[in-house]
C-alpha cells in the first residue's frame, strides 16, 4: 500500500456519524481526491476491493459510496477486485444506499459489448461489431471490412486493443495469443473507423467538464493521466504520443448526444468517446466511468474539472446524510 493510503485511509475529524465510502483498487489513482475530501473536512474511508469481504447487511455510518474501480484492474494483477466490487455495489443498492457510478453503470464499464447494445438502443452509430470466444469461430466469420479493430470486451486504457489486417492475422492472433480475449474471455472485432483524432466529452452529473479531441500517435492508450505507460501499436514506429486538444467549438447536438448515452448508462461521473466521420456523422465507440480531467486543457477552458467532481460529491453526501437522519435508520441521530 502506499503511503498516502496507509495513513489517510479514514478520516473523521468532524462530528458527523456519517461517511463517505471510496471503493477503488488502484491507491494511486485516488490520492487527489483522499486530499481534497480531507482538506474539506469531509469524513471518509477508502475501500481497497483488492482484498475485501463483505456482510449482506450494509454499514450503516456509511450513507454513500463512490466507486472508482476501473475495468483494467486485471492488468495490475487486480483480477478479483471486478467481481467483489459488482456483487457489493449490487448489495448496496439493494438496501436503497445511494452508490455514485454504481452497479448499472459498472455493469457497462465492464462490457464492451453492453456499451454497444446501450449505444444502439439510443439510436446512436456505432462500428459494424463480431464477437467470439475461440479462435476456432473465425472461419465463421462472414464479410468483413478489414484492417479492423481487435479489443477484449472487457477493457480499458488500449488495453489489448489491435488493428488486424486480414482473417488470416486474426485466426493467428486469436490462437496465439489467447491473453488477448481479457479476463471474460470474449473478443470484439470492430469496423475501424478513419480518424485523425478521437473526440472525448466529460460528465459530472450531466454537466459538461469538456471535450477535447484527442490525437494518439502509434498507440490505443488514450488514457488522460500524464506518466500512463502506453504500448506502442506498432514497435517499428515512432514512440508512443497523445495530444489532448481542447475542442470548445464541439457542436451542441454532439455534447446533447453524449449526454444522452451518460445518463442512460447510469453514469454519474463519466465519458462518452466517438469519431467524427468523413461524411459529418458521428460513430460512438467507449463509455468511461474513470474520469481524469487534464489540468492543462481544464486551464484553457477555464474550468474545474476536479472541482466539478468533488462538489458533486459533497452535494449527495449531504443529501444521503440528511435523507439518513429522515428515516432514522441511525438510531441516536
Ligand atoms: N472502431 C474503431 N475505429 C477506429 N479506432 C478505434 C476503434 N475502436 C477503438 N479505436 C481506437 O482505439 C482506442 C481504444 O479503444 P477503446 O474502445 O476506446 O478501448 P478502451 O476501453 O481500452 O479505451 C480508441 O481510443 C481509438 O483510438
Ligand atoms: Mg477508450
Amino acid at each position: 500500500m502506499d503511503r498516502f493510503l496507509a495513513t489517510h485511509r479514514h478520516t473523521n475529524t468532524s462530528a458527523s456519524p456519517f461517511k463517505l465510502g471510496i471503493i477503488y483498487e488502484n491507491g494511486s489513482w485516488i490520492e487527489r481526491l483522499l486530499s481534497e475530501l480531507e482538506r474539506r473536512a469531509i469524513p471518509f474511508e477508502a475501500i481497497d476491493v483488492t482484498q475485501h469481504s463483505y456482510s449482506l447487511e450494509p454499514d450503516p455510518s456509511t450513507t454513500l459510496y463512490f466507486n472508482r474501480v476501473s475495468p483494467s484492474s486485471h492488468l495490475r494483477g487486480h483480477e478479483a477486485a471486478v467481481p467483489l466490487a459488482r456483487t457489493w455495489m449490487q448489495t448496496l443498492e439493494s438496501h436503497g444506499v445511494r452508490v455514485i457510478n454504481g452497479s448499472t453503470s459498472f455493469q457497462l464499464e465492464t462490457s464492451k459489448v453492453g456499451q454497444l447494445l446501450l449505444l444502439r438502443r439510443l439510436g446512436v452509430r456505432t462500428p459494424r461489431s463480431w464477437v467470439f470466444n475461440d479462435a476456432n469461430q473465425v472461419h465463421k466469420l462472414g464479410e468483413f471490412p478489414f484492417p479492423a479493430i481487435l479489443k477484449p470486451d472487457t477493457g480499458g486504457s488500449g488495453a489489448g486493443v489491435r488493428m488486424v489486417h486480414s482473417r488470416d492475422e486474426l485466426k493467428e492472433i486469436a490462437a496465439h495469443e489467447p491473453e488477448l480475449f481479457g479476463p471474460d474471455h470474449l473478443l470484439v472485432l470492430q469496423e475501424f473507423i478513419p480518424n485523425d483524432a478521437i473526440v472525448r466529452t466529460e460528465f459530472v452529473d450531466a454537466d459538461l467538464v469538456y471535450t477535447t479531441r484527442v490525437v494518439a500517435t502509434n498507440t490505443f492508450n488514450l488514457c488522460p493521466a500524464d506518466g500512463c505507460h502506453r504500448d506502442p501499436v506498432d514497435s517499428k514506429l515512432a514512440r508512443p504520443s497523445v495530444e489532448f486538444i481542447p475542442y470548445p467549438d464541439v457542436p451542441a447536438d454532439a455534447v446533447a448526444q453524449a449526454r444522452e448515452v451518460v445518463r442512460a448508462a447510469g453514469l454519474d461521473v463519466g465519458g462518452v468517446e466517438y469519431i467524427e466521420t468523413a461524411d459529418g456523422d458521428r460513430v460512438f465507440f467507449d463509455i468511461n466511468a474513470t474520469s481524469v480531467y487534464r489540468d492543462d486543457v481544464c486551464r484553457v477552458l477555464d474550468v474545474d474539472g476536479f472541482s466539478m467532481l468533488v462538489d458533486f460529491l459533497e452535494r449527495e453526501f449531504a443529501k444521503e446524510n440528511a435523507k439518513r437522519r429522515g428515516s432514522g435508520l441511525l438510531l441516536g441521530v
